[in-house]
């Protein structure tokens, strides 16, 4: 049984429980800080007692040995490439709890957790694997001001609540993830940088070099050879006014495709008890993170909208108009109609994209039962994409019928960006079809279709 079950006990009543920590670097100074703080005593061993450094106020030093007998717990604050020398500290270690918070610098270097490593090294000893996914900063400043969430893993129940105890105490949230074995995914976490935005962010990269190179040489470039006149300002505002409301419609039905493709899988295989391929599987975890990034472009687009009446070509161009013309145009019913309806659709389509934006926030999604969370992420976010589909074949108006839309004959980038909404959407309608959904529905409460062999 492990050692600490009778002091945890006693420390019930008295909050002084003695911890031990092994390094007096950056995260064992912060740890020893919090510590003392949160009301435990805390003793640091070290190879060099007397000029260590600067520690926290309250904290004793001792030697490796002596700091070991003389708590329960030991937080081991040392880089893995220096735990060899434990192995001769296995006798004091012999039943204790050893906090592994170790990280490497990059993945695979070893072929073992250092959790692992560190419990193969002191076999006595009950290892946990803990802390190590925050920082100095986070461990100092406490929970209010990072992440709150300790990782932790290891072999034996009663050191893990031990390590829970104290987690619960400096204010944080545990989550166990099992055993000893999971300590190598617990490591790798820290270097994991955004790894869900990783895909949706190649792909909105790539769809915006698409589409400026497209508009530049379609719109600018083909300007300056058919008529040797230079428009290249046009790239500020107006190229960057269609690549990203063009990238944003992508990226929204790129998040609703996956969906589609799922069910008609589904009714394909006539059962939902089969795995969807890799590539689907990857693509549906990461659309909250391709709806966000659709959500930034429409931003950006609304704001590039917004300047349109102060730039200088516009307004230049308006006043030439008045004084070529000399006299008040003549108020078009049909222009009028056009461009309000789709400013408005425009507006409604944005504001409802605002909607989606928010509720993918895990703090308004948490508060959200499932059924409502799918109501507005399925129903809503396909509407959403109806009314921003809707918006751009109401700019486009007649413009899809007219041969000099299609420069050296190629087509704008609003009817490009147009096929695949338009895809999904159609798609979307074949599925509500009742005969169609019905069988969905069945399928997905657990109905299957057998097959004759
Ligand atoms: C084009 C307004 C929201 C997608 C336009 C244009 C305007 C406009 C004025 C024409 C731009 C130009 O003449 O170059 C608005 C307003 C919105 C809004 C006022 C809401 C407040 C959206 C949303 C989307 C979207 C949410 C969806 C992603 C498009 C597309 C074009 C366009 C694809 C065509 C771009 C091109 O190739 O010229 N919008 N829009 N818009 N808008 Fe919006």
């Amino acid at each position: 049984t492990v050692a600490t079950s009778t002091d945890r006990r006693s420390s019930m009543s008295n909050e002084q429980e003695l911890l031990c920590i092994f390094g007096t670097g950056d995260l064992g100074r912060s740890l020893g800080q919090r510590l003392l703080q949160t009301g435990y005593r805390v003793v640091y061993g070290s190879r060099r007692p007397h000029s260590c450094g600067p520690l926290p106020e309250r904290a004793q030093v001792m030697s490796h040995a002596a700091a070991a007998q003389s708590a329960n717990l030991v937080f081991i604050c040392i880089h893995r490439e220096n735990y060899d020398f434990l192995e001769t500290l296995a006798p004091e270690l012999k039943g204790k709890v050893l906090v592994d918070v170790s990280n490497n610098v990059e993945k695979n270097l070893y072929p073992e957790a250092n959790a692992e490593y560190l419990q193969r090294l002191i076999p006595g000893a009950h290892v946990v694997k803990a802390f190590n996914t925050l920082s100095a900063w986070a461990l100092q400043n406490g929970p209010s001001d990072a992440n709150r969430q300790v990782y932790l893993c290891g072999n034996n129940a009663e050191a893990k609540q031990a390590v829970s105890v104290v987690a619960t105490k400096l204010g944080f949230t545990v989550l166990d993830r099992g055993s000893v074995s999971a300590a190598k995914e617990l490591e790798d976490f820290p270097l994991q940088l955004f790894p869900e935005w990783r895909l949706p962010l190649r792909l909105a990269v790539g769809l915006t070099a698409f589409f400026f190179f497209y508009l530049l040489i379609r719109d600018i470039i083909s300007v300056y050879i058919k008529e040797k006149k230079d428009i290249s300002f046009r790239i500020m505002v107006s190229l960057a006014n269609k690549v990203f409301p063009i990238v944003s419609l992508i990226m929204l039905s790129l998040c609703y495709l996956p969906g589609v493709i799922a069910a008609f899988l589904q009714l394909y295989r006539g059962t939902k008890y089969k795995r969807f391929p890799d590539w689907l599987d990857r693509w549906m975890l990461c659309r909250k993170q391709l709806g966000l990034l659709a959500l930034g472009f429409a931003f950006l687009h609304v704001l590039y909208t917004l300047i349109i009446p102060i730039r200088y070509y516009v307004r230049f161009r308006l006043s030439a108009i008045t004084v070529r013309e000399n006299r008040t145009p003549e108020f078009d019913t049909t222009m009028a109609w056009r461009t309000d309806s789709y400013y408005s659709v425009g507006i409604l389509g944005f504001g409802l994209y605002l909607l989606l934006g928010i509720t993918s926030l895990p703090s308004v999604s948490n508060a959200l039962s499932w059924r409502e969370f799918s109501f507005i992420q399925s129903k809503l976010g396909h509407v959403t994409l109806f009314f921003c589909t809707f918006h751009t074949y109401l700019y486009g108006w007649d413009k899809f019928l007219r041969a000099s839309s299609y420069k050296w004959y190629t087509p704008p980038g609003y009817m490009l960006c147009l096929v695949l909404p338009s895809v999904v959407l159609v798609l979307k309608l074949l599925l509500l079809l009742p005969c169609v959904d019905r069988s969905l529905t069945r399928i997905r409460q657990g109905w299957e279709r057998t097959n004759p062999d």
